[in-house]
């Protein structure tokens, strides 16, 4: 039996930033397959739509009864005044939130301090932080009123250790580490759980962004050893999301077995 057969997602609605591909894809599919409601929020429409149609197959497929209702949303997270406009847009019948899957950001060049453009430096912080905390803010908000809620952060490795040619973006998973344990701290006396799950490498579009469009480039952060997949990382969430409403994953450090660190890693296959 899988261990996501759990009847403890039927019927949840889930709400996930940055769901139109890779690790947000992935998980929107995973908790159709439990049996839960998806609001799937990112900036491409188009492929929102898609993730959409396979999270209603993968819904029907897993013959659970319950759940399955899917509704996207177009909306950049780094425009906050969107993000505080989002409520009216969740059709009524989703509004009922219990997951918040904060997985929207990116990271974007390897430049060295003094020549990084600030371009660049506020994209990454206004999407992976700021978009982060007002859309946690917005959600712990309603989680109060409902008296029950589970906000669950994607961090990093690049959250623990920062690591030459990524100052930016470690600086910002750093801010959604800390940001994290703060919330966790501030909602001990309340039934919301707040869980930070921190990948390693997951091979996914992210280093394609990181290198511009430049997918050889991105391919050789992955050659010669096994990274994670979108789908690993997908049930770390989902695990979390299942566990009895007393228990509280906090963190979840996830690394490929040939990576101990971001820089630090074995690469058996490498010529
Ligand atoms: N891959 C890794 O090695 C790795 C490791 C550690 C942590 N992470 C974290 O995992 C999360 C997901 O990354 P991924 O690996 O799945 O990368 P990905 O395949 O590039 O997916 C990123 C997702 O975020 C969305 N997104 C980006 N900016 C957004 C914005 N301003 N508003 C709304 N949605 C936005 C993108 O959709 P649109 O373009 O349609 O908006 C896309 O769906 C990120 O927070 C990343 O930092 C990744």
């Amino acid at each position: 039996m899988s261990v996501f057969s759990s009847s403890r997602l039927i019927g949840k609605t889930v709400l996930i930033t940055g769901a139109s591909g890779g690790i947000g894809q992935a998980t929107a599919l995973l908790f159709a397959k439990a049996g839960s409601n998806l609001i799937l929020l990112a900036r491409r429409e188009e492929a929102l739509q898609k993730v959409a149609e396979q999270a209603a197959a993968a819904h029907k497929a897993s013959g659970v009864v319950g759940g399955g209702k899917i509704a996207t949303i177009k909306l950049d997270v780094s425009n906050i005044g969107a993000v505080n406009n989002l409520w009216s847009q969740i059709p009524q019948d989703l509004r009922n939130v219990d997951i918040l899957v904060n997985n929207a950001g990116f990271v974007l060049g390897v430049e060295r301090v003094g020549s990084i453009s600030e371009k660049d430096i506020e994209a990454m912080f206004q999407t992976n932080v700021l978009g982060l905390i007002a859309m946690t803010q917005l959600l712990v908000k309603h989680f109060k009123e409902q008296k029950s809620g589970h906000v669950i952060n994607i961090g990093s490795v690049a959250g623990r250790e920062p690591y030459a040619g990524g100052s930016i973006y470690c600086a910002t998973k750093h801010a959604v580490r800390a940001f994290t344990g703060a919330v966790l701290r501030e909602l001990v006396d309340t039934p919301i759980r707040v869980t930070e799950i921190q990948p390693g490498m997951v091979e996914t579009d992210f280093s394609v962004t990181r290198f511009r469009g430049d997918k050889s480039a991105a391919d050789k952060v992955y050659e010669g050893l096994q990274p994670l997949v979108a789908e690993d990382i997908a049930e770390e969430i989902v695990w979390a999301a299942a566990r009895p409403p007393h228990v509280n994953l906090a963190e979840v450090y996830v690394l490929p077995v040939n990576q101990a660190s971001p820089t630090l890693n074995y690469r058996p296959g490498k010529q």
